[in-house]
């Protein structure tokens, strides 16, 4: 096959300028003499690239490149065919050991395919497809298992805090990661604050993490407290932060306290709980406030309704993530007076 023989020091340039021409053939390995370098070539340079009279192209042996496939897509290629490819939703969740895919209809036959593809490209133990959205009071989905074992506790990452959890018994979402970064940073120390929907408690652990503070974190889903209180034990904040279990709405009834921060993170009906938890927040409290909306008024709106004759002042607002066409989990921080 052919090569580009370059003097060594000049020998990188020569590659990136081979890279952008896409000539380099990136199947086999660059190979090194005592004063040369040897490049493997797609084809025979230019007129432009060989003015340079120290270069040679030469005929030669190069030892073939063990290259990992760059994405899904390479993996699959000759499994799943072209046309189809276009299907695959290319984005997936990696949680822990976890990788959880959607994957249409129109790929049934393929799934398993992909999965494997997942499970390679990832590097992960299990492999899942979700098999509805997510729904119920305890806001978690169905799952397919289709690759990896059939394990659905793991372990999870975030920002050096670890977070363990069941993929199919409880809700969790990588995606709010920056979200609870931002949360985070607002929080002062000393402060009380509420986690109303807390799930396995990614918002109170990166808070209390983070702050010498007090959080109430309330669920109704025993799971979901469960694998918080084991969460509390591995990252040591069993002192600041108070896994209570039921709805939030009857342990605030029970509670005699004022919270100086409240997190609202339950999106789809956070509006109805507007009402109590303004109720338990102190003046000059901060609400972060979730809701899926097409727009930023209806969810400031929604707590200026609730907060009556209190003076509401927004702090931010932003959209965490699309959920669907035109809708989106926006976020607002109001302060009320
Ligand atoms: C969207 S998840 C959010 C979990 C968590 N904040 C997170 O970011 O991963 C909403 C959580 O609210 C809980 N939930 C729903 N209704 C509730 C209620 N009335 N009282 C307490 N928790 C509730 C669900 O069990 C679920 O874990």
């Amino acid at each position: 096959m052919i090569g580009l023989k370059v003097p060594k020091k000049e020998a990188n340039q020569l590659r990136l300028l081979l890279l952008e021409h896409k000539i380099l053939d990136r199947n086999f390995k660059i190979k090194r003499s005592l004063d040369y370098v040897f490049i493997p070539l797609l084809e025979r340079p230019g007129m432009d690239l060989m003015k340079n009279e120290s270069l040679q192209v030469v005929d030669t042996e190069f030892e073939e490149a063990k290259r990992s496939p760059r994405s899904m897509e390479e993996y699959l290629e000759g499994q799943i065919p072209a046309e189809k490819m276009e299907d695959l939703k290319k984005s997936f969740d990696i949680i822990g050991e976890v990788v959880i895919l959607e994957i249409p209809e129109e790929l049934e036959g393929e799934k398993k395919a992909i999965a494997e593809a997942a499970l390679k490209f990832t590097k992960r133990r299990s492999v899942y497809r979700k098999g509805s959205e997510v729904k119920g009071t305890t806001r978690t989905r169905e799952l397919e298992h289709l690759a990896g074992e059939d394990l659905s506790e793991t372990t999870h990452q975030e920002f050096g805090t670890r977070i363990m959890l069941d993929v199919k018994n409880v809700y969790f979402s990588p995606r709010l990661a920056t979200e609870r970064r931002i949360v985070t940073d607002q929080v002062k120390e000393g402060e009380v604050v509420l986690d109303m929907f807390t799930g396995v408690g990614p918002f109170a652990l990166s808070i209390a993490r983070n702050h010498q503070v007090k959080v109430y974190a309330t669920d109704i889903n025993p799971m979901a407290i469960f694998y918080l209180k084991r969460n509390l034990e591995i990252n040591k904040l069993q002192e600041r932060v108070i896994p209570l279990e039921g709805d939030v709405k009857e342990i605030l009834e029970g509670l005699d306290l004022r919270f100086d921060r409240i997190i609202m993170n339950l999106p789809g009906s956070a509006r109805e709980f507007l009402p109590v938890a303004l109720e338990h927040l102190k003046s000059g409290g901060v609400v972060h406030y979730y809701q899926f909306s097409r727009d930023m008024d209806d969810p400031i709106q929604s707590i200026k309704n609730s907060a009556k004759d209190r003076q509401v002042e927004i702090l931010d607002k932003r959209k965490v993530k699309s959920t669907r066409p035109g809708e989106w989990h926006v976020a607002v921080d109001a302060r009320i007076c």
